[in-house]
């Protein structure tokens, strides 16, 4: 009847390989509220976090978010909004706390660069550094002087020729000039090994165009880089030089393994790390695919298997910023449409990796169509007839259940590549076929019973199948679904329920 059958002697190889999944998100700063945007990764890594759940079971895979919260960029913000950086700290880390609940995303744990436990670990990785030498033998980690531009929104400093008339070309400031005497990574000594990984697929960067950003830009030759900042009181003392504190960079990236244990728990540190992703913005890249995998060798720690860079996207084509005042809060989003509708139409939308546009018109459309007349018509339809057709019995059980818990090969390698969108069309290649059956067949005709449960069976099934693949995309959907086709013992009994999608 459908593809369904020729799936069912497939043998899943990919997920064999792995046997836990950690998977993080960037740690979101807390001089302003979340956005959509900020929704957009998190959101990413919930579909995958549950995903392999599905295969590996929940207590393979650590799904890690959280809030940086150091650095001159909040003590900004928190002196412009008159309040205290702890006080600014805990308001904007808890706002994402309660967006994530309310978006039913499942992280297992949330870290904040604030908490002891991360504090203490970012002390045990610089006395770590403090010790360390490069490939080169040279001391990691060297005094020096520092004269350049510091852009406060980047948290970094920029060279004269990345600005345009003087400003930063993102945050459109003027940079500080910053003369100060500071502690220095060697970065420059990392160069050679970073490129040679890269290259080498030991450490991978996806999609292939980042990779190929980031070996362009090794090859441009590295600068070191200054570690500590003497003028910036709201962040971590360095623990060999109490006059300065940590550079809010390196802090922040010490959150991957500060989270899992770092120093202080080895049994989990060692269940955990290396993580198998790190999910993150094309804005972020070379910090995470330069500055923390140097970091990593200087201390001798495994570098992450795999950073995925996605693309920004703008908001009815234009930059998502609180000046243009365009700022959508994700919750009233929520409320409006739901939580699956919109980690759906993000994840169906842009392609993961490539640039996009957010816009509520064509969240809208994609509503309407995929999901209320799309997946929400077909279930409704069958469910209708279903509910008319009394219990169904189920031949053979076992053939039953093997072909709706069946996962293709292709589905999972398009979720372990990250083609959300490629792998949702997967699945809606089946659902057209189906529609059209359902169609041709007009079962709503008075026919033989037999045939009608047959058919209704095969439907049902389908439905089932085809439920398990969308889950992690649409799990208030999935519980549905599973409430209106039910089986006991060897009976189907389908009832209508509520709609899965209702028409806005
Ligand atoms: N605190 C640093 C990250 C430290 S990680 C060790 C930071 N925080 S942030 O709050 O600015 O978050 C940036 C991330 O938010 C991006 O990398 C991306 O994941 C997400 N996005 C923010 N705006 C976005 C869009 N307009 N489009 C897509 N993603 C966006 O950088």
């Amino acid at each position: 009847m459908c593809g369904v059958h020729i799936f069912v002697a497939l043998r899943i190889q990919i997920s064999n390989k792995m046997e836990k999944f950690y998977i993080t998100t960037p740690i979101y700063y807390v001089n302003d509220r979340p956005h959509i945007g900020h929704a957009y990764t998190t959101i990413a890594a919930d579909v995958l976090a549950r995903f392999w759940r599905t295969r590996f079971g929940d207590e393979k895979v650590w799904f890690l978010t959280g809030t940086d919260e150091h650095g001159a960029k909040i003590e900004q913000a928190a002196r412009k909004a008159g309040k205290s950086s702890q006080a600014l700290a805990d308001e904007i880390s808890e706002a994402y706390r309660f967006l994530w609940k309310e978006l039913g995303l499942t992280p297992n744990d949330f870290i904040r660069t604030t908490e002891p436990r991360h504090e203490r670990a970012v002390t045990a990785f610089l006395l770590r550094l403090k010790e360390a030498k490069t490939p080169r033998g040279r001391e990691a980690i060297f005094e020096g002087e520092y004269k350049g531009l510091y852009c406060t929104g980047h948290e970094a400093f920029l060279k004269e020729s990345e600005l345009e008339k003087g400003l930063c070309p993102d945050h459109k400031t003027k940079p500080e000039l910053v003369k100060e005497k500071n502690w220095f990574f060697r970065l420059s000594d990392y160069e050679k090994v970073l490129r040679e990984k890269i290259s080498r697929g030991e450490f991978v960067i996806k999609p292939v165009s980042r990779k190929n950003e980031v070996l362009k830009f090794l090859e441009q030759g590295l600068e070191d880089i200054a570690i500590s900042r003497p003028n910036v009181k709201w962040g971590i003392p360095v623990p060999f030089d109490l006059s300065q504190t940590i550079y809010v960079w390196v802090d922040a990236l010490i959150n991957y393994v500060s989270a899992v244990g770092y120093s202080q728990n080895r049994v989990q540190f060692e269940k955990w790390w290396p993580a198998d992703l790190h999910l993150i913005g094309k804005d972020i890249l070379k910090f995470h695919c330069v500055l923390w995998p140097a970091l990593l060798l200087a201390v001798e720690l495994p570098l992450p298997q795999k950073i995925f860079v996605h693309g920004y996207f703008t908001l009815d084509g234009q930059k998502i910023s609180k000046t243009i005042g365009n700022v959508i809060d994700p919750v009233e989003l929520s409320h409006r449409y739901g939580n699956d509708a919109l980690r759906y139409f993000l994840l169906r939308e842009i392609p993961f990796g490539e640039d996009g546009d957010f816009s509520e018109s064509k969240l809208k459309q994609v509503y309407n169509g995929e999901l209320a007349n799309g997946w929400g018509n077909f279930v409704a339809r069958v469910a209708a007839l279903g509910e008319n057709a009394g219990k169904i019995k189920i031949p053979d059980i076992v053939t039953f259940h093997q072909i709706i818990n069946e996962v293709p090969e292709e589905f999972v390698r398009l979720l372990d590549n990250l083609e959300f969108s490629n792998a949702l069309e997967f699945v809606w290649q089946e659902i057209h076929q189906h529609d059209k059956e359902l169609q041709d067949e007009a079962l709503w005709k008075e026919g033989d019973k037999t045939v009608l449960h047959e058919r209704l069976l095969h439907k049902a099934e389908f439905i089932l199948w085809a439920n398990n693949l969308l889950q992690s995309f649409l799990p208030e959907a999935y519980e549905k679904v599973k409430a209106k086709f039910t089986v006991r013992g060897n009976k189907l009994s389908i009832i209508k329920g509520e709609p899965l999608f209702p028409r806005i």
